[in-house]
């Protein structure tokens, strides 16, 4: 069953922490504080800096404080960060991040792979995160990885994804986003996964979070739009990946997912042309730093 397409969606921009974490080298700070700014300035609301996690795992995160130190934040924009644990937290707490997102994957291998614990035991840190998160009054969204596949397992039960969803939810999240880690999904795995996830959180509280290893995700996108999701994650320029997922391409580009949605007449509040001035600007500063 199909509902009405929405009239406004919400982008998360993830190309910072997403995009930013994948670069073969950690991008210099006054490039990764510009292009958060530029992404501001096109009418962004929502964009991931940055993530606080170990260096010695994703080294190309490293400087994140000053990251947050040094933008001259908007106001009405919320500037968030990736965090696994408390000491994750802490950190975005010290640099006055609006809000703080934790990550559960559907899958045990990645998530051993990605952040070395458990499924259980990541659900227990993500708990702890969100209940200290409470007490300082920062909201906590919620990812799920690896929701239409695994880098190391393959296929991932609905189930399971719709267990670690709800957990998510439950331990108050505001939001959670499904991430297609490995960019496998169709149109089709994408509806019947939200179906399941659907039936365990409501669909008002999912965004999604494709990426574009086959070319899929800009599909994916429409046919969970169909089903009544608002909430879409992409990063500019298409950057990224995941370290811990080996071969997958970048997020969906922020740029087409403006550009699908404009020709639907679908609100987003943001400056196409100025996201896409901002995407050649980090394609140029990455370009001239490889050659
Ligand atoms: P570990 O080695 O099991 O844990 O790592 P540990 O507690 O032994 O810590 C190791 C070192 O890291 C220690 O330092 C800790 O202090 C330090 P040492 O004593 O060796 O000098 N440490 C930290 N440092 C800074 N910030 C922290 C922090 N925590 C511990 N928060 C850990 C466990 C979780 C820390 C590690 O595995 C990790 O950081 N993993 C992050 C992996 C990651 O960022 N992956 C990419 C993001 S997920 C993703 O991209 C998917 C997503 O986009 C959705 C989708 O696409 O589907 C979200
Ligand atoms: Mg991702």
């Amino acid at each position: 069953m199909t509902a009405a397409l929405p009239a406004r969606v919400r982008i998360v921009e993830v190309g910072p922490r997403d995009g930013l974490q994948n670069e073969p080298q950690p991008v210099p700070l006054e490039t990764r504080v510009g292009l958060i700014q530029a992404l501001a300035d096109a009418g962004l609301k929502h964009i991931e800096c940055g993530s606080f996690v170990s260096p010695k795992w994703v080294p190309q995160m490293a400087g994140t404080e000053a990251v947050f130190r040094q933008i001259a934040r908007r106001p009405g924009v919320r500037y968030s960060a990736l965090v696994p644990n408390l000491k994750g937290l802490e950190k975005a707490a010290e640099c006055e991040a609006d809000e703080v997102a934790v990550f559960v994957s559907a899958s045990e291998a990645f998530s051993h792979a990605n952040i070395n614990c458990s499924i259980a035991e990541s659900l227990e840190r993500a708990g702890e995160v969100a209940s200290q998160a409470r007490a300082l009054n920062i909201p906590v969204r919620g990812y799920v990885s690896c929701v239409l596949g695994c880098p190391y397992s393959g296929e991932v039960a609905l189930t399971d994804v719709a267990r670690v969803a709800r957990a998510l939810d439950e331990l108050g999240c505001y939001e959670v986003s499904l991430g297609d880690t490995i960019g496998v999904g169709t149109p089709l795995r994408a509806q019947r996964m939200l179906e399941a996830v659907a039936a365990a959180v409501p669909i008002t509280k999912l965004a999604v979070h494709y990426h574009d290893t086959y070319g899929q995700a800009l599909a994916n996108i429409y046919a969970s739009l169909e089903l009544g999701v608002a909430a879409v994650d992409s990063s500019v320029a298409g950057l990224g990946g995941c370290p811990y997922a080996p071969g997958a391409a970048g997020n969906v580009a922020t740029e087409t997912v403006l550009y699908m949605l404009r020709g639907m007449e679908i609100e987003t509040g943001v400056d196409l042309e100025k996201v896409r001035a901002a995407g050649q600007m980090i394609r140029n500063a990455l370009a001239s730093r490889v050659s």
